[in-house]
């Protein structure tokens, strides 16, 4: 399951988005906004943010102007590894280094043609699993305490 959320200034993506998902047979729920309507984006941030905490979703995508506003909303809840991505590497690289589970997409930002092979490959994109990579995302999981002191 995919969870999508937008705010306003995402919300032509988003709904592109679920037709793309409808033409690859993957399964989304929709968590707003569900108007054009101007709007907050931590808001849905914050329900896609719980959906996955709560095993509803394996992944989310989260789209607004910028995809940054998203990403700092999501990045509060512990466990949720947003990333902000306009290129195709950097969603690979999102998933194979840092296990994302949220790509964050700016609608005012990235072109559509872009986009949409953007979120093809954080779909079909596993973490690398080694070593080094689980325990540097293990480390993200219990930020600050388990650095301690690095000043
Ligand atoms: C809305 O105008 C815009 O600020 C928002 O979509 C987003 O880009 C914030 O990060």
């Amino acid at each position: 399951m995919i969870a999508l959320g937008s705010d306003h200034a995402g919300f032509q993506y988003k709904e592109k988005i679920k037709e793309l998902l409808i033409s690859l047979h993957l399964e989304y729920k929709d968590y707003g906004t569900f108007s054009p309507d101007s709007t907050d984006y931590p808001d849905y941030a914050s329900r896609v943010s719980n959906a996955i905490l709560k095993g509803e979703a394996e992944r989310g995508i989260l789209i607004c102007g910028t995809g940054i506003g998203m990403s700092i909303a999501a990045n509060k809840f512990p466990g949720i590894r947003a990333a902000v991505c306009e290129s195709i590497d950097s969603a690979r690289l999102a998933r194979e280094h840092n296990d994302a589970n949220i790509l964050c997409l700016g609608e005012r930002i990235t072109p559509w043609e872009k986009a949409i092979e953007i979120v093809k490959v954080f779909l079909t994109t596993e973490f690398e699993n080694g070593e080094r990579h689980c325990r540097r995302v293990n480390k993200l999981n219990t930020l600050p305490q388990a650095l301690g002191d690095h000043t």
